[in-house]
């Protein structure tokens, strides 16, 4: 196995559990040193016994050090164009994580490097495309025995103490962080356009702020055994203290309807403040149904003219952070990629598609009006060419 020397830009919770999981997989990873002034990730890679290496000025300093194997970015989301375009400009195969950029401009700016074709191997960690219960969703769509996909709903609900960290991280904040949803669930859009097989033609979509709000009287801070609520973990780089007091501009909740050029037609509800987590997806097509449950780790699958049992897949990985495996899973896939053995399960080009779906939802939301997403694609497939 080959010795990988990498670099850090950003150095925040998500890249130490992905180092972790690459450590924890056999990568023979040597972290020659990191690009971030307050590196909350320290304390996972010291449980993970991983030496963090150097502590660069900033990314220019780090990135003058190569040769690396790999430059890892896991800064906040505003920060990731920029990150990206400094190690583009470094040529060292880049993995960075999701959302891969955070405006449409960037998306647009991003496309048009892509198109050059002088940039290094790019993998975006959009991780669920790794996790076993998603490849065999993909394989059963890809089969055909659900037919024609005629519609579907999805959710994606988090437990109180979840939603709390995000009104108190940086992710509360659209200057930092997009949106609630570009956030958290680009990952589920990326793998619903995978299966529709097209892009969304229309979206719709409603959101607001009506959980984590300082008017709200009377909120309990405590659970029913008297332990003390929404005070998960230190919120890091930027954080507030309190998730009611906070600055917050972000949704906490959001609903969404999409119709795919496809005709597949989607609804999905996010809410960030739920007493029964859920991230399910059900799948409606004309010959069968398939219904996958991403926290309990299950899918279960029918012919639609079946009566017998339902075949039901039990995953049997499930682990505290409801990435069931998933971080193990994407590194193994990137170790392959950048040894040449396979493709890497992502591309940037689905990356930037996920974030532009997500983008139209938030603009629809924002602006009250079913958005059609006509020009957007337009404008996106001039930038793939070089062009705009
Ligand atoms: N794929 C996933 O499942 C997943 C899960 C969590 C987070 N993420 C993504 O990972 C990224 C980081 O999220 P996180 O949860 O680790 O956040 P975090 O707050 O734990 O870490 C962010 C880090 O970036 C650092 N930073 C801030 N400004 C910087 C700069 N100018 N240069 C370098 N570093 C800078 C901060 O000091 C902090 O250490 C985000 O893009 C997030 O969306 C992905």
């Amino acid at each position: 196995m080959n010795h990988h020397r990498i670099g850090v830009i950003g150095l925040g919770q998500r890249i130490a559990h992905v180092l972790a999981a690459m450590k924890e997989t056999g990568w023979m990873l040597e972290v020659a040193g990191y690009a971030d002034a307050s590196p909350v990730g320290l304390p996972i890679l010291a449980g993970a016994g991983i030496d963090p290496g150097r502590a660069y000025a900033d990314e220019a300093a780090l990135l003058a050090d190569g040769p690396f194997d790999l430059v890892m970015i896991g800064s906040p989301n505003h920060l990731h164009f920029d990150h990206l375009n400094a190690a583009f400009a470094a040529s060292f195969p880049i993995f960075a994580e999701k959302p891969i950029v955070r405006t449409f401009a960037e998306s647009y700016a991003l496309a048009r490097t892509l198109a050059a074709g002088t940039a290094p191997p790019l993998f975006i960690g959009l991780v669920m495309r790794s996790m076993p219960i998603v490849r065999e969703v993909i394989a059963r769509v890809d089969s055909g025995e659900l037919g024609e996909l005629i519609s579907m709903d999805a959710t994606e609900h988090l437990p109180p103490e979840h939603g709390a960290y995000l009104a108190r991280n940086w992710r509360r904040r659209q200057d930092w962080g997009g949106s609630f949803m570009l956030d958290k669930v680009c990952h589920d859009f990326d793998i619903f356009g995978r299966i529709a097989g097209s892009r969304p033609a229309q979206v719709a979509s409603f959101g607001g702020r009506r959980i984590f709000r300082p008017d709200r009287a009377d909120v309990p801070l405590t659970y029913e055994d008297g332990s003390a609520a929404y005070a998960l973990r230190d919120a890091g780089w930027m954080g507030a203290n309190d998730a009611f007091q906070s600055d917050m501009d972000v949704d906490d909740h959001q609903v969404a309807i999409v119709r795919y050029e496809s005709g597949l037609a989607l609804s999905f509800h996010s809410n960030s403040h739920v007493a029964l987590q859920e991230r399910r997806w059900y799948i409606a097509g004309a010959n069968g149904t398939m219904l996958a449950d991403l926290v309990r780790n299950r899918l279960m699958i029918r012919p639609a003219l079946d009566r017998r049992k339902p075949e039901r897949i039990d995953y049997a990985t499930r682990t505290s952070d409801n990435h069931n495996g998933a971080d193990q899973a994407m590194a193994i896939d990137l170790l392959a990629a950048l040894d040449g053995e396979r493709a890497f399960p992502v591309t940037p080009r689905d990356s930037l598609e996920a974030g532009l779906t997500v983008m139209a939802i938030d603009e629809a939301s924002a602006t009250r009006r079913m958005v059609d997403c006509a020009p957007m694609w337009a404008a996106f497939d001039e930038a793939l060419a070089g062009r705009g």
